[in-house]
């Protein structure tokens, strides 16, 4: 059988190198599109993947580096659409931040997505497969002060994936979306993990690089042949009931 490839934007970071590792391991093909050269060259160079530096928020960029792949490797039958963030050294009351901001975060987030999904589109329908895996975030779930920007981008990418999962299921294509809450980085403090963890979530625990990697494995895989528009929450329970409730004795 032909190996599978897969396209990984973001695959530089965290999460997306973590996903980059595990898809490298079942030996597939896995390409990486990343606007950090000198951390793509990193983790190219340890999971064996393909790095190509591509903004994700140029469309034109983006659809010339996925006829490469297409080109190069005949297929493209994995998507998952990483790149992103909150650009958290920005983060002010939305009445006073700046629009430049907005629009970035916006376009990084929602836009990115969107132009991949656009460029791989044709691909897939053409092969009769696919599968896309976009990026949410718990913040579109439950908001967060400072985050209007961010959480719009991650609510609509939730919205994209439903009507995207409708459109394209004729075509074998599924679509689903991953929202993570806090993930915790390996340089993290375990004092501040133990704080967040208390104040925050309902199991004892946060979740790490790998656990978003299993959930995405998972979603890639023949095991989720059935399942398509779905919003999958890895959050430790944060997003869960009311503030206040967790400590509760008296139920
Ligand atoms: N880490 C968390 O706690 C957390 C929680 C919820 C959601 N998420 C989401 O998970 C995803 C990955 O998070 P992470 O923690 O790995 O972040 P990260 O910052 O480690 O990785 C993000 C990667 O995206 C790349 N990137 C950013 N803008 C890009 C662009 N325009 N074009 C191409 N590449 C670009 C960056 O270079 C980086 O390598 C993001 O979408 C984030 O919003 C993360």
């Amino acid at each position: 059988m032909s190996k599978k490839t897969a396209i990984i934007t973001g695959g530089a970071g965290y999460i997306g190198s973590s996903i980059a590792k595990r898809f490298a391991e079942q030996g597939m093909q896995v390409i990486l599109f990343d606007c950090n050269q000198q951390q793509l060259d990193k983790i190219s160079s340890e999971t064996g993947a393909m790095g190509m530096v591509v903004d994700v928020t140029d469309y034109a960029a983006v659809s010339e580096a996925v006829e490469s792949v297409r080109t190069q490797y005949g297929t493209i039958d994995i998507l998952v659409n990483v790149a992103g963030g909150s650009a958290r050294s920005e983060i002010r009351p939305f009445a006073l931040q700046k629009m430049e901001v907005i629009h970035q975060v916006i376009e990084m987030n929602l836009y990115g997505s969107l132009h991949c999904i656009r460029a791989v589109a044709p691909f897939m329908i053409e092969q009769q497969s696919g599968v896309i895996i976009n990026f949410s975030s718990a913040v579109a779930l439950g908001g967060i002060v400072g985050c209007a920007d961010y959480g719009a981008s991650k609510g609509a990418i939730i919205a994209a994936t439903k009507s995207l999962a409708m459109e394209f299921g004729q075509y074998n294509i599924r679509v689903n979306c991953v929202c993570p809450g806090k993930v915790q980085r390996p340089d993290a403090q375990p004092a501040d993990v133990e704080g967040f963890v208390k104040r925050y979530t309902y199991l004892n625990t946060l979740a790490n690089a790998e656990d978003v990697a299993d959930l995405v494995e998972f979603l890639a895989s023949e095991k989720a042949r059935c399942i398509t528009g779905q919003n999958y929450v890895i959050d430790n329970g944060r997003s869960l009931g009311l503030r206040g409730d967790k400590n509760r004795t008296d139920c």
